[in-house]
């Protein structure tokens, strides 16, 4: 766990280097309208099957990575001192007080009704997360019981507000415009839905066009070569990598979030990535 949070931290400083979006990235389809969604999201008029697709998509988009399995959140700071005064909040504790309307702007846009500044949630990806994941998501977060300590509010360390001083730091909000019309490559109409898991999850870390966040997360297109495909299933299940190779923070994330992938869309992912490996070879023959 230590590990994770410390390049999660990482990640944030990294991503003022992202480069803005550019004419080609726009040219793939506009993510925010599009009807793909993780699997389960029919849930029509059934609230029970609605909400339970809601906790699963708590798993995949990294809300328990964060604010821990119960969502009843945590310091930061426990596991890196760089990150001191950084609170994941109790989610059950905040929720009640913030409508549907107010949750939804929190998680796509990183904007806190009564706070100034949100750090680290990925609001970046959140933003293109579908209408229907999002809707079960929120009526999901709606069933929790308020359990445990409330959490005391973010307040950024010396070291940390220096970085923000200098521009190192951005808050969730700022990220946003970094991500939006900035997607993963669109090879076609049957790689949806392994283009949206990419797009909702490997990109918070791998970038906005999965090639990579320099000196943290590699380049998806160039990584799946060193892969077959079950090897690559079987890392996105369990977090284990070939001949047992240390993969870092991945090996967390396979165990504890891409574990939540159906089969099919772990399936349509990897097919999605070795689209983009093959393209990528191609274009430079
Ligand atoms: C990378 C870590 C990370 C991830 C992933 C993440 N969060 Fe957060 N979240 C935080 C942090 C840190 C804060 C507090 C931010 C601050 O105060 O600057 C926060 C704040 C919140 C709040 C506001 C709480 C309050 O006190 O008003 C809610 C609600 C929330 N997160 C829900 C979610 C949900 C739902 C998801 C998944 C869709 C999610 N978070 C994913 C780190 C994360
Ligand atoms: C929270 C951040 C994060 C997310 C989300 C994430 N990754 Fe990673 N990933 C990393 C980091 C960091 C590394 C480099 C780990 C290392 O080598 O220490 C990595 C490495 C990898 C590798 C190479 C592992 C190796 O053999 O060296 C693959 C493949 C990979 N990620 C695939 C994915 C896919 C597919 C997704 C989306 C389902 C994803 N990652 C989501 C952070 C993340």
């Amino acid at each position: 766990m230590r590990g994770f949070v410390v390049l999660l931290a990482g990640a944030s400083l990294f991503a003022c280097a992202v480069e803005q979006s550019n004419e080609d990235s726009l040219e793939g389809a506009v993510l925010e309208d599009a009807a793909v969604t993780f699997q389960g999201a029919d849930y029509g008029d059934d609230e029970a099957a609605k909400v339970a697709h809601g906790e699963r998509v708590s798993k995949v988009l990294l809300c328990t990575a964060c604010h821990t399995p119960t969502l009843t959140g945590t310091h930061m700071g426990n596991f890196d001192p760089t990150l001191d005064g950084i609170w994941a909040s109790n989610v059950t504790r905040a929720v009640p007080d913030l409508t549907d309307e107010q949750l939804e702007t929190l998680l796509r846009e990183g904007v806190h009704p009564t706070r100034d500044e949100i750090y680290m949630m990925p609001s970046k990806v959140y933003q293109k997360v579908s209408d229907a994941d999002m809707a079960a998501l929120i009526a999901y977060l709606r069933t929790l019981e308020p359990t445990g300590e409330p959490t005391p509010l973010t307040k950024l360390n010396p070291g940390l507000a220096e970085a923000r001083a200098a521009g190192q730091y951005p808050t969730s909000a700022e990220e946003v415009p970094l991500y939006a019309g900035n997607h993963p490559p669109d090879p076609g109409e049957e790689y949806a839905l392994g283009r949206y898991v990419a797009t909702v999850n490997c990109a918070d870390c791998h970038g906005p066009q999965l090639d990579g966040e320099d000196g943290f997360a590699p380049d998806l297109s160039q990584m799946v070569g060193t892969y077959s495909d079950a090897e690559l299933v079987q890392m996105l299940t369990t977090g284990e990598a070939p001949g047992g190779r240390d993969i870092g923070l991945m090996s967390f994330i396979g165990a504890n979030v891409t574990s939540h992938l159906t089969d099919e869309e772990r399936a349509d992912l990897v097919a999605y990535l070795r689209k983009l490996s093959e393209d990528k070879m191609a274009a430079a023959q």
